[in-house]
This record gives structure tokens, C-alpha cells and sequence, in this order.
């Protein structure tokens, strides 16, 4: 099988993964927290670990500030739910996935909050500019994702950080398709809350994820339960990351993606983009005739040297075929899995024109080939050439 789909999950997972989860599993497997014996105790120390990691990673400068929970979905729900207040101003934009478009216009409809959608520029970016124009009195929290799922552009997270900071908003970075991927420093570009999965770029297992809590924004807890800490307290505690961590972790899980945060550090995530940039451009580089294919998100020439500005995903479509179609020849004929559809993002299909049947994407990850991608584009010539 060929398989482009990395931007749903990562496969297939590094071995080192596979090889911390069943290490952890068989050796330790105790509760964190939840004990003073010692396999208790290296439980804590592995997790206390994953969020050194990921603090080195992220750029925080306090570790006990990143909050585990199930996926980027949960991450996004915590800081969303937990920040805004009954008549607070929210902005987004239209490259959104569902998992911030949804918790956002069920407040809306519910008429708790006011919000914007910005549209993305004819670049697909989001236009710091347009953000300044649009924080008013009442904006709270500022939403955006950091690379977006369907057209791979890396949005100016910087320059808007510095914006919502100086109006004295908050910033939520949704990093699903940038964690890993893309460089991040949650001090320098400003970022007050990034909410990651770990199944995508951390290379870790599904049902991993978590929030990076910076000290400006005060996040109610939304999931009251045990801390396995001080459980004296009738309430849930304050201090992280117990605050927003109640319940027992995914402790296998991140025992997994504890492997893959260490694999994209020894490897740089420079190099992990690099590398993603130089197989797009040889899936694109080595089909017959790229003209056939209508491109979207950039164009064929942006494609051709890799896709500058992007993440390593690509959505073309072949006219005459729905994009369901075409994914499922390159199923069930040539073993190629890549995702058809609206890719959960609605807004942003809109924004291309491919509302309602979407694109075809091809997303590369680390473990991802040359020769993989030079396959693949024989089986698109094929396809087109019938
Ligand atoms: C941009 C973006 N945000 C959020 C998510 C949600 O990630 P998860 O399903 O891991 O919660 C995805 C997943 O595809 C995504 O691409």
C-alpha cells in the first residue's frame, strides 16, 4: 500500500513507538498519580517526560503548562469552552476545521457569543491586518489553525500572535496539522493557548493530543474528576496540569507518543518540512502532465518546487471524476490511500469552490517515500490517461 493520508493519522507509526508503548505496557502499566509505589511513580515519571518533550518542542518554558487529553478536537473544546464568557466577540476564519468551526457556532446559536469569520486571501492566508480590523471591545479570544488541513498554507501565527496580544485578546493556535511539522514557539509568536494531537505529525498513537496553556488566559475546567494528587479538595484543584486533567491519561498512549516527540526532535522539525516539501514536489515533478489536474491551495508552479508556505499536502482534483471516484480507483485498483471530500472543513471548500464535493488530498509524512510519490503519480497519469 501506498499511503498518503498522513494528515488524518500518521502511517505507518515509527518503530520506536511501537517499541515505547510495549515496554511501558508490560513493564510499568500503573496509574499515574495514583500511588505512592514505585510503578506509580515511573508512570508520572514517563508522563512528567512527554511534557518536557513537548515543552522543548513548543518552545514553553513550564512543562506542567501542557495539558493531555484525547485528541486536538478535546484540546480545542477545553480552551474554547473553558475561556469564553456570555457576550464575549470570538474571530475565525473560513479554513477552519469543524473542531473549532462547531463549539464556536453552537455558542453562537446559543447566543452566547458574537463572532467573525474572516475569509482567507486569494493566497489562502489570513491577513494579520484584517485580524487588527476586526478585534473590538468585547473580542476575547482570537481561534485560528495554523496550517490549514485542505489548502496546506502555514498562516502568519507571528504576526497575528503580536496583534491579539498588543489588543489584549487571547490566541488559540489550532496546531493539529502543524505539530511536529512546522516550527512553533508559543513565547515568541505570542500563542496563549495551542491546542496539538498526537496521532498526525507527533507520530504518536490516536487518543493522544493536548492543550498548551499559557498564564494569560483563566480556562474554567470543563472536566472535573480525580487528580490522583491532593484528593482532599472538594473541588477540582487550580494548579496544572491537574486543573484541566481530571480523570486517568491515555498512559500507554503517551508512552507512544512520548517516542515520536523524541524522533521529530532528533530529527529537527526543519528537516521533517524539508523532507514533506521534497515529496510533493516529486509526486507533482513526476506526473505526465500536471495540466490535466485542476490544483488547489497553490498552484501547479508553487507545487512543482514543493510547495513554499505549505505543509506537505496536496488537493488536486481530475474533471470529469467526483473526487470520491477518483479515491476510490486509487483504492481498490493501485493501493493508494488518500482522504476525498470535505476533510471535516466545510468554510474552506467554500473558499476554494469545491463546496460540497471537495477535494482530493494527498498528505505525505516522514516516513513517506520518493519512490512512493513517483508511484502514486503513475497511478494518476493512469487514471486520467484511461
Ligand atoms: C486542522 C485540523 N484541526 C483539527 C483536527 C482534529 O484533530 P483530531 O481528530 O485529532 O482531534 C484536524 C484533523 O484532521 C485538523 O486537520
Amino acid at each position: 500500500m501506498i499511503y498518503l493520508d498522513n494528515a488524518a493519522t500518521s502511517f505507518p507509526k515509527p518503530e520506536q513507538v511501537f517499541r515505547g508503548m510495549d515496554a511501558f505496557v508490560r513493564a510499568s502499566g500503573a496509574n499515574p498519580g495514583r500511588g505512592g509505589h514505585r510503578r506509580a511513580l515511573e508512570a508520572e515519571a514517563m508522563i512528567g517526560d512527554t511534557r518536557r518533550q513537548l515543552a522543548r518542542l513548543f518552545g514553553c518554558p513550564r512543562p506542567e503548562r501542557i495539558v493531555f487529553g484525547l485528541n486536538a478536537t478535546d484540546a480545542l473544546n477545553m480552551a474554547i469552552r473553558g475561556l469564553v464568557r456570555p457576550g464575549d466577540h470570538v474571530i475565525t476564519s473560513d479554513l477552519e476545521h469543524n473542531s473549532v468551526s462547531r463549539p464556536l457556532n453552537r455558542l453562537e446559536r446559543d447566543g452566547v457569543i458574537t463572532l467573525t469569520r474572516l475569509p482567507a486571501g486569494a493566497d489562502h492566508l489570513i491577513d494579520p491586518d484584517a485580524v487588527a480590523r476586526a478585534i473590538a471591545p468585547r473580542t476575547r479570544l482570537v481561534a485560528l489553525t495554523q496550517a490549514s488541513n485542505v489548502t496546506g498554507t502555514i498562516q502568519p501565527i507571528a504576526a497575528i500572535g503580536k496583534i491579539v496580544r498588543e489588543r489584549g485578546a487571547l490566541l488559540l493556535v489550532d496546531a493539529a496539522q502543524s505539530a511536529g511539522v512546522v516550527p512553533i514557539d508559543v513565547e515568541k509568536d505570542a500563542i496563549d493557548f495551542l491546542a496539538f494531537t498526537g496521532h498526525k505529525g507527533l507520530l504518536g498513537p490516536t487518543g493522544t493530543g493536548g492543550l498548551v496553556v499559557g498564564q494569560r488566559g483563566d480556562v474554567g475546567a470543563w472536566r472535573e474528576g480525580g487528580t490522583g494528587g491532593d484528593s482532599s479538595s472538594p473541588i477540582q484543584p487550580e494548579e496544572f496540569p491537574h486543573h484541566l486533567e481530571g480523570g486517568t491519561p491515555n498512559v500507554f498512549g503517551i508512552a507512544g507518543l512520548r517516542e515520536g516527540v523524541k524522533l521529530v526532535l532528533e530529527r529537527g522539525v526543519d528537516a521533517v518540512l524539508a523532507h514533506e516539501r521534497k515529496l510533493i514536489a516529486a509526486f507533482v515533478g513526476a506526473l505526465n502532465d500536471p495540466g490535466r489536474f485542476s490544483w488547489y491551495g497553490a498552484d501547479k508552479a508553487i507545487l512543482e518546487r514543493g510547495g513554499e508556505g505549505r505543509v506537505g499536502l496536496v488537493g488536486l482534483n481530475l474533471p470529469g471524476f467526483a473526487p470520491s471516484e477518483l479515491a476510490a480507483i486509487l483504492d481498490e485498483q493501485f493501493d493508494i490511500a488518500v482522504r476525498a471530500g470535505l476533510h471535516c472543513a466545510p468554510y474552506a471548500h467554500k473558499h476554494l469552490g469545491t463546496f460540497p464535493q471537495g477535494t482530493v488530498r494527498l498528505s505525505a509524512g516522514i516516513l513517506s517515500t520518493e519512490d512512493e510519490m513517483r508511484r502514486a503519480a503513475a497511478a494518476f497519469d493512469e487514471v486520467a490517461a484511461a
